[in-house]
């Protein structure tokens, strides 16, 4: 297989608001799509960045007291983390407030004046003349010229959906400092995408295989038939004051958005280079080989598809390969809402404690690489997620494993029975072609990678009902048996766990430590090989089964979209009037400042609840026997109205550990286990990311 040097994209998010699920569709759907060329062996880098520029990251800094430079970098280590959360691995991600971004801006820009392709035009714009600026249309209100409600942003109507120009708006108000703009002309800059040889460029570019079709198809719209020319030149500067770039030869003009937002990929790409010691023209010089895509929203289309690369074209960059844009996400069939509570934030969704591989697993199954928008229907995700990933591939693990651990010391059969096994899988497998999922992945069809790595679960789980470990256990005289049947199933759940590696990374890392076997790479088989080629080998060793995934809770959707809807009413009260109540429900004051040496007086450790039980008389204590690795703790807990003892046997906390103990009617408590909340059923107790063990010290 020959190795191929890829370059991929997601849209580069503004740096004015927070990163919701809306967003996440594009980058789960971008990362899955790198994690499996990632295995496939390619050469392929992921950049993105944070576009940084504009009116309203320089007004919304100004509002807080801040640089614009100072929100962006806090903005930036909010998106990262979001990221992170969610496990998108950036092997770049930046920001277009850059030296190198700036470097390609003010080359791309010499090289399109150069080409005659940059011109010079006074427009007229609504101004403020009290904050001495022009105001973008978001920042002019009033009355709509249609309907005449009141309050309406300068390109459309809330309430009755008409489009128009700010000029329109009946008194118009600035929304910066509430005064009536004034009409003000002033030289602009432009792109002229009009130009017959941009426009005989995108004619052929267009169709030459670089978009979906029916993207191209709306290009054709735009682009008119031969002979049309319905193209506008886009204006590409704005005045001071603005956060951005200053337009060299231009002194108080600045680069508008897509002079530089686009060019962030190249600023990204050109910071990785550097510290990866990568030649950035082998990427990015236009007669290059190596691949270039860009996952976008649909929304973004005539900017990647007719601008980028009508600009890249014309300033002697090379030109995307594939444009792959996608649609919209609705959330239980309509649009995201505050006040429903679906617009869900990123951040929101992982604080509430709910898995983030949940949310990949469900888009993957939902996307087809088409422009459909796609539905976060919130029942059927609970359905799905605990159908699919608790109900059918991990319970193939989790009914196998135990008897290997236990009656063969983790060791899979070899010999004779590993063949007996192979064969079994071979003839139940015969039908199974693993160039249809890996095309499902290259075409970014994951939902139909998805069906047929469920078709592949359910026959791995038939196999095993047939099979029922469980009787054949109760026979000793039928280990052999046993170990073969079990190793079987164990088999096939190494084969699904690379197939769905790129959807689930971090549970299939575990899967790779409980299975102690190497990362799982996605090798190219010889097409028609039965499908036992890729099997863990004759009496290989695993390690003992640790609980993988937990089904998700329909109360904690519940909770998710009751924690949105809270956001919605604190930034409210924050606009209006501060509803007092609702703020100290939110957020207690932050306490006294302490030295970090009084931190660590307070000796906090990880432990296993080994134990929880009822506490005869006591209504709100749960006896919990903890776990710290030197040895056992009694503690009585005040959760005994969120939690079962069920609910806490065998999982991870975090305890204080040299707390004075203390007497109480029940017993000696040991200690305390940490828990946020305000009480009652609102009581989180803490646990520690999957790899830490009891006894651990946290600093
Ligand atoms: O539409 C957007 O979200 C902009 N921030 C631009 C993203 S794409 C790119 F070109 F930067
Ligand atoms: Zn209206």
């Amino acid at each position: 297989m020959t190795t191929r040097r890829i370059l991929v994209t997601s849209a580069l998010p503004y740096a004015n608001g927070s990163i919701h699920l809306g967003h996440l569709v594009e980058y789960i759907q971008t990362d899955i799509w790198v994690r499996f060329q990632k295995m496939r062996g390619h050469e392929i880098y992921y950049v993105c960045a944070d576009d940084t520029h504009g009116t309203p990251i320089m007004l919304r800094a100004e509002k807080e007291g801040i640089t614009p430079e100072a929100l962006i970098a806090r903005v930036h280590d909010e998106h990262y983390e979001d990221f992170t959360g969610f496990h998108i691995h950036f092997d770049n991600y930046y920001s277009t407030h850059s030296d190198e971004t700036r470097h390609y801006s003010e080359d791309i820009y010499h090289k399109l004046k150069v080409a005659g392709l940059i011109r010079v035009r006074a427009i007229e714009q609504l101004y403020d003349p009290q904050k001495n600026m022009f105001l973008p249309d978001r920042f002019v209100k009033g009355e709509c010229p249609k309907c005449s409600a009141k309050d309406q942003y300068g390109d459309s109507c809330e309430v009755c959906g008409a489009a128009y120009a700010p000029t329109e708006l009946k008194n118009p108000y600035s929304a910066v400092s509430g005064a009536t703009p004034v009409k003000k002309s002033s030289e602009h800059y432009f792109f002229s995408l009009s130009d017959q040889r941009c426009v005989d460029f995108l004619r052929r570019w267009t169709r030459a295989g670089h978009l979906q079709p029916e993207a191209a198809n709306k290009m054709h719209e735009w682009l008119g038939d031969a002979g049309e020319n319905k193209l506008s030149d886009w204006d590409i500067s704005r005045d001071a004051p603005y956060f951005g770039f200053e337009i060299p030869d231009a002194p108080g003009k600045y680069f508008y958005v897509w002079l530089d937002a686009p060019i962030g990929y190249m600023g990204s790409f050109k910071h990785l280079c550097a510290r990866e010691n990568l030649d950035f023209d082998t990427y990015w010089r236009k007669d290059t080989e190596t691949e270039l895509y860009h996952f976008i929203g649909k929304d973004i289309l005539y900017f990647h598809a007719l601008f980028w690369p009508a600009m890249l074209e014309h300033s002697g960059y090379r030109t995307p390969t594939r444009i792959f844009a996608h649609g919209f996400l609705t959330v239980n069939g309509e649009k995201m809402s505050k006040s429903r509570g679906t617009f869900i934030t990123a951040a929101s969704y992982l604080k509430q404690g709910l898995n983030p591989e949940w949310l990949r697993y469900y888009y993957a199954a939902k996307l087809n690489g088409t422009m459909e928008d796609i539905d976060l229907n919130l029942d059927d995700f609970i359905v799905r997620v605990n159908s699919d990933l608790v109900g059918k591939f991990i319970n193939i693990a989790s009914r196998c494993a135990g008897f290997i651990t236990k009656r063969f010391n983790g060791k899979l059969v070899d010999g004779d029975s590993y063949q007996t096994m192979q064969q079994l899988i071979n003839e139940r497998f015969a039908n199974w072609r693993p160039g249809a999922l890996e095309k499902a992945y290259e075409d970014r069809d994951y939902s139909q990678a998805v069906r047929q790595i469920m078709k592949f679960s359910d026959e791995a789980n038939e196999i095993i009902h047939e099979l029922a470990p469980w009787e054949i256990a109760k026979n000793t005289d039928r280990n052999a048996e046993l170990q073969r049947v079990c190793s079987l199933g164990i088999q096939l759940f190494y084969l699904l766990a690379r197939y769905l590696k790129p959807i689930l990374p971090e549970t299939i890392r575990q899967v790779e430590g409980f299975l102690n076997c190497q990362p799982l790479t996605w090798p190219r088989l010889v097409e028609n090989e039965p499908v036992s080629q890729l099997l863990l080998p004759p009496g290989h060793v695993i390690n003992a089964y640790q609980h993988l995934m937990t089904r998700i809770d329909s109360k904690l959707i519940d909770a998710l979209v009751e924690a949105n809807k809270q956001n919605l009413s604190a930034d409210q009260a924050g606009a209006a009037k501060t509803n007092a109540n609702s703020q100290q429900k939110t957020i207690a004051p932050i306490a006294e400042t302490i030295s970090i040496d009084d931190f660590s007086k307070i000796d906090l450790r990880v432990a296993r609840i080994v134990n929880a039980e009822h506490v005869e008389g006591a209504n709100k204590l749960l006896k919990l026997t903890l776990d710290i690795g030197s040895g056992q703790r009694t503690v009585f807990a005040g959760i005994k109205s969120a939690y079962s003892p069920e609910q806490l046997k065998g999982r991870l906390t975090v305890m204080v550990a040299n707390l004075a103990p203390r007497k109480m009617k029940f017993g000696l408590s040991e200690g305390m286990v940490l828990a946020a909340g305000s009480g009652g059923s609102e009581l989180f107790i803490l646990s520690p990311d999957s790899g830490a063990q009891p006894g651990m010290r946290i600093k």
